[in-house]
């Protein structure tokens, strides 16, 4: 880990997290992730924007003292979860002058979860500024996007903005900035499917602010920086619009093939009828490929065997996951089979209680699939590409992938 010069007397001290498989034990990391903090220099004080994940700290801590910096008189929290806020305590001890710089809500949260002497905190109010000398930072605040607390800092004269969590991706690299476009784009897009997409609505704010603010650098704390952001913008602009895409997700696990022949029935019927198809077996499921595509399908079929008279475990975690992240779906159908009694689409509606979506009437099948099964599946492809259609014809799809 090195220190990076972003423009004169901004630093990006980034560490990188080749290894990490998982985060939260939850989230998968298939490119690893990488924990920024930023260093600026003014004329009379200098500040540090966020820190990094804890077990990183040492090698943070030596990349630091690389910049020859002297005394941090600033340590600015963006977030008080612990791979930003987690190496604050180490930098204190470094430099026990410093103040730590948060907003009221994010000092709380931090002391929490960290022995933090209530003495060093300054607060932070939107909207005001915190002058260095010759570098001023302006402290924005953006709720919800994803803890309560959330804010970021404008760079005025460098025109950087350093929105934390917000507008990053989970993303280890050398370079500071994106290098290959195609690969940044998907680690983008599984960061915010798998973290942000739940607080849409409040992205959307944030994104307006960060608008306002017509940056010219955006420095996230995981990823790589971005010194053309309306690369990104662009790409938050249309994932957080409540435009939807025609195209229907089939989440599905089978056991003894009953399901999965429903779901090619139903899978040709759509393709005959123009409608782009994404399948997706639940069993072994990377949450951030399911997280990926409830982004903006119009249309999701949950497809499933029964197991003890409800979904198969595999489903149920899907659906689970699925209502967590509150997509935009506009329409919803639950398929499957079971051998002699069943209570499966009843327990996966339950367990998809905030998914707003208009639902179609379940199709069932007792054992194999036979003739009127499939009569049944070939109407609910009539169903769903109609619904399809209205909703082209209102405008409301969205822009291509
Ligand atoms: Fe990267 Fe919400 O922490």
């Amino acid at each position: 880990m090195i220190p990076v010069k972003i423009r004169d007397d901004v630093y990006s001290l980034r560490a990188n997290d080749w290894d990490r498989k998982l985060f939260d034990e939850l989230v998968p990391l298939p490119d690893g992730t990488s924990y920024n903090s930023y260093l600026i220099k003014g004329g009379e004080k200098t500040a540090l924007i966020d820190t990094v994940y804890p077990p990183k700290t040492a090698e943070f801590i030596a990349a630091l003292k690389a910049t020859g910096v002297e005394t941090i008189d600033y340590v600015i929290a963006n977030h008080a979860e612990l791979d930003h806020a987690g190496s604050i305590p180490a930098v204190l001890e470094l430099f026990p002058k410093a103040k730590v710089v948060a907003n009221a809500r994010c000092w709380r949260m931090m002391c929490d979860t960290m022995p933090l002497n209530r003495g060093s905190f300054v607060e932070a109010k939107d909207g005001r500024a915190l002058s260095l000398g010759g570098k001023t930072l302006k402290f924005v605040f953006m709720p919800w996007v994803h803890w309560p607390e959330t804010m970021g800092v404008f760079l005025e004269e460098d025109r950087i903005f350093f929105p934390c969590d917000f507008l990053g991706a989970h993303l280890a690299a050398t370079e500071l900035t994106v290098g290959d476009e195609a690969e940044f784009v998907i680690a983008a897009k599984r960061y915010y499917a798998e973290i942000m997409a739940p607080y849409r609505v409040q992205c959307r704010s944030a994104l307006a602010r960060v608008e306002e603010l017509k940056p010219e650098i955006v420095a996230p704390s995981h990823g790589p920086v971005h010194i053309k952001p309306s690369v990104i913008i662009d790409l938050y602009r249309r994932w957080t619009s409540d435009d939807v895409k025609p195209e229907v997700l089939i989440v599905y696990a089978s056991m003894y093939h009953s399901t999965t022949a429903m779901v090619g029935r139903l899978t040709d019927r759509l393709m005959e009828k123009g409608l782009p198809v994404k399948l997706i077996n639940a069993v072994g499921l990377d949450s951030g490929v399911l997280s990926m595509a409830l982004v903006d399908a119009s249309t999701v079929v949950f497809a499933s065997p029964t197991v003890l008279v409800g979904p198969h475990p595999s489903l149920a975690y899907a659906a689970i996951l699925a209502n967590a992240l509150a997509p935009k779906t506009r329409f919803a159908a639950v398929i499957g089979s079971y051998g002699w009694g069943t209570t499966m689409p009843d327990l996966l509606r339950e367990m998809l209680r905030e998914f707003k979506a208009e639902f179609f009437e379940p199709v069932l099948t007792k054992g194999a699939p036979n003739a009127e099964t499939f009569a049944a599946i070939d109407a609910l492809a009539e169903s769903i590409a109609a619904a399809n259609a209205t909703l082209t014809k209102g405008g409301e799809t969205g822009a291509p992938a």
